[in-house]
């Protein structure tokens, strides 16, 4: 099972973004902690972060076929990026799930940030508890994806 782990634009900055929200673990940390957990899980992560939209949808597609599922923090992209929202929507449409995360509750923030759009699209959504919302993430597709298989043979 091969899950990526896909991160927007600015989180390459974790760690000295914005500690007061954003904690003050670096996005390699988070991947160290990820694929840890994944080894337990007996799956295999991929990661890949860009601050560019197109990147984004080029790399998914490009696993398109491979993956199972996504694990996703879009960062501000989630209030805007349509051309994502449309890719996830392909995804999800070949069977291919994506948990969305935000480290902070954007929901106690700006007003906007509460405007998403990538969320209709998502089969669910981690927000607020920090760098442990990744981890919940993968716990969460795995399980799920594992249900899916095994009440499909
Ligand atoms: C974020 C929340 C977004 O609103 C913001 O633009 C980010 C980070 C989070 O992880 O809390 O870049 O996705």
């Amino acid at each position: 099972m091969i899950i990526l782990v896909v991160n927007g634009p600015n989180l390459n900055l974790l760690g000295t973004r914005e500690p007061g929200i954003y904690g003050s673990t670096t996005l390699a940390q988070i991947e160290e902690r990820l694929r840890e957990r994944a080894k337990a899980l007996d799956c295999e992560v991929e990661f890949f972060q860009s601050n560019h939209e197109g990147a984004i949808v080029d790399y998914l597609h490009s696993k398109m076929g491979e993956a199972n599922g996504v694990v996703l923090n879009p960062g501000a992209l989630a209030h805007y990026g349509l051309s994502l929202r449309d890719c996830l929507a392909a995804l999800a449409d070949v069977g291919v799930p994506a948990i969305e995360v935000h480290l902070s509750n954007i929901h106690a923030r700006e007003g906007w940030r509460s405007n998403l759009v990538l969320a209709p699209v998502a089969k669910g959504m981690v927000a607020g508890v920090g760098w442990r919302g990744y981890l919940a993430a993968l716990e969460v597709l795995v399980g799920l994806l594992r249900e899916a298989q095994s009440t499909s043979l």
